[in-house]
């Protein structure tokens, strides 16, 4: 299979993990007798510098043409001052916008190794496997217009969704809904927010065509709660953009590290974007630590969802759980036992797994 992935390092760690997806995306192509070409283009904080914008139109085209996006990572204190059309996750905004991708899957599954490396109770993350299906595209992150008034002193940013943003994700949820445990959680503010009104209608509206599936409602306030005293209850979580993005931050712990979250940004048809769930950590970048576990589980997903590569998404995913089990980890998973080890180092260690395993399989 001959496939063209543009690859977006961002900025801090962003650059670091973007390298061991390649790697590991080389390994793959070699076992598997595929030609994956690469090319790489600037986004974010790194755009700023090198374009003057955080998403050059060059960026852009060469997305659009390509079967797949890798995402790093992109911001930093560099640019935190910036004005908001110069500041890198405008970026990032920008590219999820620009390529329409709505749909951003977020699966939380911890790996057995990494119980104890959780600050939550082992017996409260055990068992626990769900997705959260964030809306990308819409609601607080793109109201408009967001702006300073009266000198300053007063700021609006508004929660705007159409009827077909809403039915569109939650589409997207009830059928991953069908091809996991058939359970739905449609998270919302329905108490206060007249947004989260409509999207419940919506949902209990769309009920109808997906019989199997059992659904709930749930306020989001809770729904953090219930997250980390009782994880295991969520199979699918559906829910608006700024939601999704503080809910999935905090199913991180299940896992013992952010860096452990891959995600998949998808529209209907076209070019699909994976981007680890974390930022661009600018307390760690260029030291060599990172957890590159979330850039090449979301390299997995791209082979899974863009390629339709199962295998090969299933080997990638097989090796990074063989080599946690092996006792390897970074720095960032707090363990007592084990191998502390370096982001080249982890991405080595899965890279030779690949080779090893699919050679012995043949
Ligand atoms: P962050 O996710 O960058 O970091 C939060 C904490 O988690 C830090 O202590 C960091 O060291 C740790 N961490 C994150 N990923 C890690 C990894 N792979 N390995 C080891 N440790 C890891 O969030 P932040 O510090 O709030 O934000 C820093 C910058 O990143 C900001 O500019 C923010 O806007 C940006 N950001 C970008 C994205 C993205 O590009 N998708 C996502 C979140 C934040
Ligand atoms: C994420 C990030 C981004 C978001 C920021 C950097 C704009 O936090 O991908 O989760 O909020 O979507
Ligand atoms: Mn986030």
């Amino acid at each position: 299979m001959d496939k063209k992935i543009v690859l977006l390092p961002g900025d801090g760690i962003g650059q670091e993990v973007i390298h061991s997806a390649k790697e590991i995306l080389h390994a793959v192509a070699q076992e598997f007798k595929h030609t994956f070409t690469f090319e790489s283009h600037d986004i974010g904080g790194t755009a700023v510098d090198l374009h003057g914008t955080p998403l050059p139109d060059s960026t852009v085209e060469a997305c659009k043409k390509a079967d797949a996006v890798l995402l790093g990572a992109v911001g930093g204190p560099k640019w935190d001052l910036n004005p908001s059309h110069l500041r890198p996750e405008k970026g990032l905004l920008g590219i999820r916008k620009e390529l329409g991708l709505f749909a951003n899957l977020r699966p939380i599954k911890g790996f057995k190794k990494l119980l104890p490396s959780s600050p939550l109770k082992q017996e409260v993350i055990e068992g626990s496997d769900l997705l959260i299906v964030r809306e990308l595209t819409g609601g607080l992150y793109f109201g408009t217009p967001s702006e300073r008034r009266e000198n300053g002193n007063s700021v609006v940013d508004t929660l705007f969704y159409t009827r077909k943003e809403i039915e569109r994700i939650v589409d997207k949820a009830f059928q991953a809904a069908m091809k996991r445990k058939k359970q739905l959680t449609s998270v919302d503010k329905a108490n206060v927010l007249e947004s989260s009104k409509l999207w419940r209608e919506i949902v209990e509206e769309k009920k109808a065509a997906y019989p199997e599936v059992v659904v709930q409602h749930m306020l989001v306030d809770s729904t953090a709660m219930k997250l980390i005293t009782n994880p295991s209850q969520f199979d699918v979580i559906v829910t608006e953009n700024m939601f999704g993005d503080i809910l999935s931050d905090e199913a991180s712990v299940l896992t013992g590290s952010l860096g452990m979250l891959p995600s998949a940004s998808l529209r209907d048809d076209g070019v699909g974007l994976y981007e680890p769930v974390h930022g661009s950590a600018p307390d760690i970048a260029g030291q060599g630590i990172a957890n590159p576990l979330a850039m090449i589980l979301s390299a997995a997903l791209m082979l899974r969802y863009s390629f339709g590569l199962e295998e090969e998404a299933k080997l990638v995913e097989d090796a990074v759980q063989s080599i946690l089990d092996e006792g390897y980890h970074t720095p960032d998973l707090k363990m007592e036992s084990g191998v502390t080890v370096g982001t080249s180092e982890m991405t080595r260690l899965i890279a030779d797994y690949i080779q090893t395993r699919n050679a012995s399989s043949c």
